[in-house]
């Protein structure tokens, strides 16, 4: 065991030797007293800190309305450190001297004013670097995009120019936009007063190991790839499904609802990589033009046609793991007729060469049966002649399905005869587990992309065209829905896999939702 795992070992390839090298910089966070910088952003940092992967040196400066002292943020930090983080217990030392590069810019986002106060505090950390390398992290509503932007760049925070040697960039997180329209505007005015390579785009799906991992699936293996296509797979399903409800997010939720809050972005992203060509090598240009390439060949369809491929729903109240749950309308800032989505099941189809007549099915919901994030690709039957003409539908088809989280890992489906004297076949699994095979490391998701966006390496982050394509994949399904009340149909309880239209969309092909995590 030992020589095989040495073996192992002697074959691993390190692609990331060359990659680009972290430089001293400042990351400013905007909005910075939301919950992204305290759930998410701060423990990211703190992690890279203790990893020893943040520049040296580097400074952090929260940006933000509310008055208060640098002592004050760094203590607020570390209360929401204790309270959100997995690993509870702090080490003093190592927070306080984390702490150390933590500042704290008190100021209104329209202000010109406190961006110049903003930049006499960069310039003094004393360190040309600091001061001109940044990482302006947006975490503050879309609709102040354009103004920070814009101030960053009136007050010289933010240039365009290139050969200094120096970088500014932006990160914008998401919902980019509401639909393709907003989207291409505020692309437009981010692109106004920045060049599209220092925008990086977060889609925080793709930062996610098991997100990275099926590029790798796919094209580092001959065994799969070969089947990747129309004349083996019968068809492909993705599902997102969460337990949890809108919690305390109703009034963004309201605006939102499933297809943009996942479907335009996650889901699509995720098919994006399943059925996208190999890339011409892995530099992000190359990688992206393919992704774009596919959401370009997902079939577009008109209003009309909509409640042939997609449905919807909404959560009513149920039970999720033995506890009664309240209603989607029953939550906090949501209307009590509201017709919002909090479901969304749609078959779309890609037509290219490779994918032309499999359909792609994605579902994501909140309030549903699981916590699970599953791709399954379900090959073609075998021909309908020995063990098929003898056992009919009972004879399940091959699969394999990557289980993105939790129980990250891969598994095969085949068949098998089953030992004894009868003839017997029953469906067997082999499985690849994350756990079993590296141990328990997951690094979070924005731990990987604010290392990214610091080395200026920008694969993993969403470009303009690919984000607007998304829209235009599910604008017309918006406007299908938009103003159409929901029907008693729709709504499916708490605790629940959806509306039955989900199933009933699969069913019209002769298919059925399965995931391994729900133990079929
Ligand atoms: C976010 C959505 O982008 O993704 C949330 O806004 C959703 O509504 C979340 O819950 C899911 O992310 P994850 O990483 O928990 O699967």
């Amino acid at each position: 065991m030992e020589a095989l795992d040495q073996l192992d070992e002697l074959l691993s390839c390190r692609l990331d030797v060359g990659r680009k090298a972290v430089k001293p910089c400042t990351i400013v966070i905007f909005g910075a007293s939301g919950d992204l910088t305290a759930r998410k952003l701060i423990p990211a940092l703190y992690h890279l800190y203790l990893e020893k992967q943040l520049p040296d040196p580097f400074r952090i400066v929260g940006f933000a309305r509310r008055a208060k002292s640098d002592a004050a943020w760094r203590d607020e930090l570390l209360q929401d450190w204790q309270k959100y983080s997995r690993a509870k217990d702090v080490n003093a030392a190592n927070w306080n001297a984390f702490a150390a590069n933590i500042f704290y810019c008190e100021g209104e986002f329209s202000d010109a004013g406190a961006y110049q106060k903003l930049r006499n505090q960069l310039a003094g950390f004393g360190h040309e670097a600091l001061r001109r390398n940044l990482v302006c992290y947006l975490a503050t509503s879309p609709s102040q995009f354009a103004l920070v932007t814009e101030q960053l760049q009136k007050s010289g925070l933010l240039l365009r120019d290139e050969g200094s040697g120096f970088e500014q960039k932006l990160v914008v997180e998401k919902p980019f936009g509401r639909d393709l329209l907003s989207a291409r505007q505020l692309n437009n005015e981010l692109t106004r007063f920045a060049h599209e390579k220092q925008i990086y785009r977060i889609d925080h799906y793709l930062g996610k190991e098991t997100v990275q991992n099926i590029l790798m699936f796919r094209f580092s293996n001959s065994v799969f790839e070969q089947l990747w296509t129309r004349q083996s797979v019968d068809h492909v399903q993705i599902t997102v499904s969460e337990t949890l409800g809108v919690g305390g997010r109703g009034g963004y939720y309201e605006e939102a609802g499933a297809l943009r809050d996942m479907v335009q972005n996650h889901l699509l992203q995720v098919l994006a990589l399943i059925a996208m060509e190999p890339p011409v090598s892995l530099e992000a240009e190359c990688i992206r033009d393919e992704k774009v390439k596919l959401l370009k060949s997902i079939r577009e369809f008109g209003p009309a046609q909509v409640s042939s491929f997609a449905v919807r729903g909404q959560y009513a109240a149920g039970e999720i793991d033995g506890q009664k749950v309240p209603g989607y309308r029953q939550e906090a800032k949501v209307g009590a007729d509201s017709s919002t989505e909090t479901f969304v099941a749609a078959r779309l189809l890609v037509d290219n060469w490779r994918w032309s007549g499999v359909p792609f099915y994605l579902r994501t919901g909140k309030r549903l049966a699981l916590n699970s994030s599953e791709v399954r690709v379900q090959f073609r039957p075998t021909p309908n002649v020995l063990f098929a003409a003898q056992c009919g539908p009972k004879l399940d088809a091959n699969s394999i399905t990557l289980r993105l989280q939790p129980n990250e890992g891969i598994s095969l489906r085949f068949n098998g005869k089953a030992p004894g004297v009868s003839m017997e076949i029953r469906p067997v699994r082999m499985q690849f587990d994350y756990e079993a095979e590296f141990g328990a490391y997951t690094p979070e998701a924005y731990q990987r992309l604010l290392l990214e966006v610091i080395a200026g390496d920008s694969t993993l982050f969403i470009r303009r065209d690919e984000v607007e394509t998304a829209w235009s994949i599910v604008d017309p399904i918006r406007q299908a829905w938009t103003g159409q009340p929901l029907e008693a149909a729709e709504l499916y309880p708490a605790g629940s896999w959806g509306p039955a239209a989900a199933d009933d969309l699969l069913a019209r092909l002769g298919h059925k939702w399965r995931m391994t995590q729900s133990g079929h």
